[in-house]
């Protein structure tokens, strides 16, 4: 194998959300919208989760022993102002011991504001992202972190994934019946998350005029099922819709031509307040952090015998997601596995907007079994890693400001729809769906693999 050196200062790290791993409820905590969730199989809620919040030291031991030099995690809302107005110094106190451990370690935190989850009370008062209150919400909690922390953490996120955070309804409390209004209500969302994130780093550059901050993108590789002009014209339209939309209002300040006019034909377009443009137009975050799984597909008509499970983003009037035949699907992965995509969609990204990157989220999921001798032996994860590693070195070697990389996810966590079923980890989480056990950490096979991997700062031919 050809020696793959990557830049000296490359930050190989992994990733985490609070709500997926943290646990602790009832300790410190409100309660979260993702408290309100419930996933279909058994009882893998998000209350005990991984049982990070009493695992905090330990956790940080097996990241020093992997050799990760930055930890992408977030804060968990509901901690730091349970009932979403009054600040909560004791879960200050939780972050300021996980960063100060994390700092002892020679690891950079690297927390987001926002992933997927709120406290409950600002869906009850104001219907959650569906109202500007939440807005001014967003900004009074993001200003409490970075006052509080800012002068120990140096690089940000504001919100995980515009896209998949409005798209779950139970979360979000979208529930209405006309599928018109609860259509309306999305963008709506979507557009606050953009005027919150635009408003809190203003006050970012202001408060950390030394620190850097991003926006985090579910990033999306969109394929025409064939070569017809209608199913090409169908992934172009879906890129726009379910890719550049958000985007570009958030790195652009508005959104592209066509998709204001999807949004006016369909009398969906947000409400907005002539003094958001200043914030919308200025206040560029300082890089984007991309996640990506895998691609999809699309064609611009209905194929009878194919229909696939869609986040509602994806249920759109002007393409259907299909099938790639050219991609095996695996057990979780729908979409098949495609390295590939991670080079196409970084240049995408890079040829719009000329930003810095890091990857802040990419795995596979599986369900790991450990072995007689207690081993996990998960060489399809290390497979599926090494090979998007390949396609970031491929990319930086071309020239493209790719700093870091982060997989999904350090250790097992509730995966967000099937709990301890579907594994993204590096280091194994032993509990159930039904049964919390022990949590106790197990560092599977792809963690001594990938110990290694940033040991030799890439691959070693
Ligand atoms: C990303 C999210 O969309 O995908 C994570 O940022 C999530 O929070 C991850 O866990 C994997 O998705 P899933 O549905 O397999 O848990």
């Amino acid at each position: 194998m050809k020696n793959k050196e990557f830049p000296k200062d490359f930050l190989w790290g992994a990733s985490t959300s609070a709500f997926q791993v943290e646990g602790g409820f009832n300790e410190e905590r409100g309660i979260a919208n993702s408290d309100m969730r419930h996933i279909p199989d058994g009882l893998a809620d998000y209350k005990t989760a991984s049982d990070h919040y009493h695992h905090v030291k330990e956790d940080v031991q097996l990241m020093k022993e992997l050799g990760m030099k930055v930890y992408r995690f977030s804060f968990f809302w509901s901690r730091i102002m349970p009932d979403g107005e009054n600040v909560n110094q004791n879960g200050l106190n939780f972050y300021h011991e996980l960063i100060d451990e994390l700092l002892a370690n020679g690891i950079q935190p690297f927390p987001t504001l926002y992933h997927f989850e709120m406290p409950y009370a600002l869906i009850e008062k104001y219907g959650g992202w569906k109202s500007r209150k939440c807005v001014d919400a967003y900004v009074k909690y993001a200003r409490i972190c970075f006052k509080e922390f800012g002068s120990k953490v140096k690089m940000w996120a504001t919100i995980n994934e515009q896209m998949c955070a409005t798209a779950p309804d139970d979360m979000n409390m979208n529930l209405e019946k006309d599928p018109h209004l609860r259509q309306k209500n999305l963008y709506q969302m979507s557009y606050h998350m953009t005027l919150a994130e635009k408003i809190a780093t203003s006050y970012f550059k202001e408060m950390v005029p030394d620190g850097k901050i991003g926006h985090v993108v579910a990033m999306q590789v969109i394929y025409p099922a064939t070569s017809a002009p209608e199913d090409v014209l169908a992934a172009k339209n879906a890129e726009d819709e379910v890719q550049w939309s958000f985007l570009d209002l958030s790195i652009k300040g508005h959104y592209s031509h066509h998709f204001t006019k999807y949004l006016k034909d369909r009398d969906v377009y947000p409400e907005m307040n002539e003094e958001d443009l200043h914030y919308l137009k200025e206040n560029h975050p300082d890089f984007i952090g991309v996640n990506y799984y895998a691609s999809c597909t699309v064609r611009a008509k209905y194929p009878e015998d194919e229909c696939t499970r869609m986040p509602p983003f994806y249920i759109s009037d002007q393409f259907y997601v299909v099938n790639n035949e050219k991609l095996k699907p695996t057990e979780w992965m729908h979409f098949g596995i495609d390295p590939d995509g991670l080079y196409i969609g970084i240049r995408n990204l890079y040829d719009r907007y000329e930003l810095p990157m890091i990857i802040t989220e990419n795995g596979m999921a599986y369900t790991d079994k450990i072995e007689e001798d207690g081993s996990i032996n998960d060489i399809y994860r290390i497979d599926y890693l090494t090979k998007h590693i390949n396609q970031c070195y491929k990319l930086i070697e071309e020239g493209y400001p790719l700093f870091g990389y982060c997989p999904w996810s350090f250790l097992d966590v509730v995966s967000s729809h099937e709990g301890f079923n579907k594994r993204y980890g590096l280091v194994y989480v032993d509990r159930t769906n039904r049964d919390v056990k022990s949590c106790a950490r197990i560092k599977k096979n792809s963690f001594y693999w990938y110990k290694n991997v940033i040991k030799n700062n890439g691959f070693k031919g």
